[in-house]
Order: C-alpha cells, then structure tokens, then sequence
C-alpha cells in the first residue's frame, strides 16, 4: 500500500502494516497488565491459590473463595487467562498454580511485592502520566504538580492515606533489598558503628541492620510528616526528623536507598556534600552506601532495559529525579568532593554504590 502523508511516500506491504499495528496495539494496551494484576491482588487471587495447597486449583473453587458479586463470578476466567498468559499462574489439569513472579506476592512472603505494585498504582502516581504532554509544553516542575498542584513529598505530607500507601510500598521493598543484603552480603555493613538511613520512611531498612548488629547505633531521619510519630521500641535505634538538603546527623555510615534517583544532579549533589559532612565531622572517614540504579550496567535483556527505562520515566514525571549511567555516578561523586566510588552490582536491576571521602 502507497499513502501520501505529508508529502513523503509511506510505502508498507501488508505484513508489515499489520505487524506495525499489533506493535501499537500492544503499547496502547500495555496498561491493562498493570491493572489486571492490581485487580488479583485486591481480590486475593494469589493468596486464595497459595491457601488451596500443592494442587491446580479449579476455577469453580477459586471463584468462590474470593469474595464477588455472584453476577461477576463468570468473569473471573478472563483476568486468570491473562494472567496465565503473562506468566502469573500456570493452568494445570484444569486448575492454577502460582508460579515464582505470584509466590512474590503472597501477603505472608517477607519479600513480598504486592504492597510496592499497589503504591506504585495508585491514581495518586497514574495520573500524571495523563498530563506528560502538557508538562513538556508548560513550565511546571513535574508531570505530578501538573496533576495535583503541589510537589510529590508535600502531596505525600497532605493525603495521609496516600502517604500510608507510598510509605508502606516503599517499606516493603526495603524488606526485599534488607533479606538480599544481610542473607548474602553482610559483610557491607562490617565495622560500622553508626548508620543513619537518611530519607529512611518509617524505618523497615535501619531496623532490620540494628537488629542484625546490636553495637551499631541506627538512626531513621526522614520528613517530620512520615517519622514524627513512630515509636522507637530498640535501644540503638532511633528516628530523627529533619532535612536532608540542611543537615544530616553524623555517623560514619549515611545510608540513601532509593534517593538519589529522586532528585536532579544540583540537589544530589547538596545531599552529597551534607553526607560529606555528617561521616568526616568526627574526624573518621567513613562511607555513603547509595541503594539505586547504574543504567544498563547490569542486565541487559530486552524486559531489564525496559523496566531500568520505566522507573527512568517514573522519576521524571512523579518527582523531577531521573536513572544515571555510570559516568553520571562518577560526575555526582565527583562535584560533591568525594575521592572515590565502587559499584557492587548485587541487587538484580539495581547496585550498592559506596562513596569514600
Ligand atoms: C523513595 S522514598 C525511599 C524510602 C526508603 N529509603 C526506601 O527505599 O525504602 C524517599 C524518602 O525520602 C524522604 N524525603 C523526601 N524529602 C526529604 C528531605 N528533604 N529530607 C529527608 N527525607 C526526605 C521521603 O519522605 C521518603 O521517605
């Protein structure tokens, strides 16, 4: 088929025409994978499967162990052919059975995802991506302000059930990256004698470490709005509010999970330099242990990539942060007057940087 389109030949025989448009198709729909699985875990599908035990569960059963509509239970094939179909379950002799990706999301799995996937798709964080055009065509800070008129942390400080949301999402995969961390690499935290988790939530990372280590002195310092009432139950750990970008308690360790990446390089560096500060004001010189992404230095298949891009997109619209390489690293280590970094690439998608002054 020949089309005129702006002057120029779009000349496209017909595979290709219709592969280029199940290509779109599949972009337009992508959505409906994150909302179909949103919906099994709100309804408890993988749960219901988990309580069933070792056999394919029928559908017959599962249906009516979640608790629907009757006019709906005739429904409930088509999610789980679509979530068979992604990898989700496996249909077995009439029945399902979870697979590694649904054991994740199992409420009693310590490691358990579920509670990120349902912070993470919340409307609170969806809906800018509705307004990402505009954004790029206006001068607003981010695709989030767009949206709600106020930046993500005061949003956050505002709407206490979505901050409850956001924090216990942000707690369940501190308990993910905490297993991985003192299961196979706790020599990282060997000699330390005082950490401070700064931006640490309501403190699931910094306990876990002060329970593993009971000389270490473990501080939370968080926004006065996610810390200021939680209850400190262990005598070397504590919460401190405060922030970051005016000063940060010192320690010989500073600890920033999933922080960087929420903030442009000029405010990075600020925090940097407050790190700076709070492990050399002693007279020691300790270590920063950044938690986050290297682009593309760890796996390279086709789903690594596109998910190291959406959490890429995902600073960008939510909170005006963005992903780095690692000559970015190096840059931000450099300009905030550190002399070194090792990248440890241990956490599937995401590194352990340390940063020496
Ligand atoms: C993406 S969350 C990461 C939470 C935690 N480190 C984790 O990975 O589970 C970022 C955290 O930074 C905190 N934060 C934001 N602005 C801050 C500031 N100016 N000072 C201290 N903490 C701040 C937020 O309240 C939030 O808990």
């Amino acid at each position: 088929m020949n089309m005129e389109a702006g002057g120029k030949k779009l000349a496209m025989g017909g595979d290709e025409l219709l592969e280029a448009q199940s290509h779109i198709w599949n972009h337009i729909f992508n959505f409906i994978n994150s909302m179909s699985l949103k919906c099994a875990i709100e309804l408890g599908i993988p749960d219901a499967i988990h309580s069933h035990g070792p056999n394919p569960m029928p559908l017959s059963l599962l249906v009516s162990s979640l608790q629907l509509h009757p006019n709906k239970t005739q429904f409930i094939y088509r999610l789980m052919r679509l979530l068979t179909h992604s990898g989700f379950f496996v249909l077995q002799e009439e029945g399902y059975l979870l697979t590694n990706s649904s054991r994740l999301l199992l409420k009693d799995n310590p490691c358990a995802v579920s509670s990120f996937l349902l912070s993470m798709l919340q409307p609170a964080l969806t809906d800018p991506f509705q307004f990402l055009s505009i954004w790029f065509q206006t001068d607003d800070q981010t695709p989030f302000e767009t949206a709600h008129g106020m930046p993500f942390w005061e949003y956050m400080g505002n709407k206490a059930k979505d901050g409850e949301v956001f924090n216990e999402g942000m707690a369940s995969d501190a308990r993910l990256v905490i297993s991985v961390l003192l299961g196979k690499y706790k020599s990282v935290f060997e000699g330390v004698e005082s950490l401070v988790d700064v931006g640490g939530g309501t403190g699931t990372m910094a306990k876990a470490i002060s329970q593993a280590f009971p000389q270490m002195e473990c501080t939370v310092f968080d926004l006065p709005q996610v810390v200021a009432h939680l209850k400190e139950d262990q005598p070397n750990f504590k919460y401190v509010e405060g922030d970051m970008f005016k000063l940060i308690p010192p320690a010989d360790t500073i600890l920033l999970k999933w922080i960087l990446h929420d903030w442009s390089d000029e405010e990075c560096v600020k925090i940097l330099k407050n790190c700076k500060e709070a492990i050399t004001s002693n007279g020691k010189k300790g270590k920063v242990m950044v938690i986050d992404l290297v682009l593309f230095n760890t796996k390279n298949d086709q789903d690594s990539i596109e998910s190291q891009l959406f959490f890429d997109m995902l600073m960008m619209v939510e909170v005006g942060g963005k992903e780095r390489e690692e000559k970015e690293w190096a840059k931000l280590v450099k300009e905030a007057g550190f002399s070194a970094y090792k990248i440890f690439p241990i956490l599937g998608l995401r590194s352990l940087i340390e940063i020496y002054p």
